[in-house]
């Protein structure tokens, strides 16, 4: 009698939002190319319907679904179709990447250790936006990105991982931009990949 084969632990199936370029999905969907990945890209989300990243997505053979924040009158109406998608395409973890929305206490109960963001600061400093102007002004040595868990209060969840860049002199807001997203993208990889080698299904 053939006995057979062990089956393959299933993989988690990751979903990433985003509004614009989609740098950070693009270095995430590449990662989780690799056979051996504990995760898949299921599904990108995006809000804005002009967004860079939606070709980006498309050409990385992503399933996209562009749900316009515009299209709804409420925040809540919003994610309820965000949150009817996700389960749809059977999502276990959800990655932000550029994503432009607050979400709601609403959405981020439903999602309980589900939802990761990357930031483009040292959190807790510079919660928000423009965060790379704030750390000129405020004269800061060094600057960084942070992955953290997504909780109720904006950029406040648990912290998991953190990513340090020198700021120069002469630098602007545009020159640290730059240097911030480059290494943003295997900080938000590797900390995927670990997030998803424990993740309890
Ligand atoms: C990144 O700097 C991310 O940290 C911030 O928005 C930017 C998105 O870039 N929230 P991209 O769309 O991943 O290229």
């Amino acid at each position: 009698m053939n006995t057979p084969a062990p089956k393959a632990p299933k993989r988690v199936n990751v979903a990433i939002l985003i509004s614009g370029s989609g740098s950070n999905m693009e270095a995430l969907v590449a990662s989780m190319q690799a056979p051996d990945h504990p995760a898949r890209p299921a599904l990108v989300i995006c809000n804005r319907p002009k967004a860079g990243g939606i070709e980006r997505a498309k050409r990385l053979g992503v399933p996209v679904a562009i749900i316009d924040h515009n299209g709804f009158e409420r925040r809540e109406d919003f994610e309820a179709e965000m949150d009817k998608v996700l389960l749809d395409h059977d999502i276990d973890l959800i990655c932000c990447a550029g994503f432009m929305r607050v979400l709601t206490p609403w959405f981020v109960s439903r999602w309980p250790k589900r939802i990761l963001n990357i930031h483009p600061s040292l959190l807790p400093k510079f919660k928000g936006l423009n965060t790379h102007a704030r750390a000129l002004e405020a004269n800061e040595t060094e600057h960084g990105a942070t992955v953290h868990w997504v909780s109720e209060e904006l950029d406040g969840g648990a912290i998991i991982a953190q990513s340090r860049v020198p700021v120069k002199s002469g630098d602007t807001a545009q020159s640290l931009q730059e240097r911030v997203l480059e290494i943003e993208h295997p900080l938000y990889v590797e900390t995927l990949f670990k997030i998803a080698n424990v993740f309890d299904k």
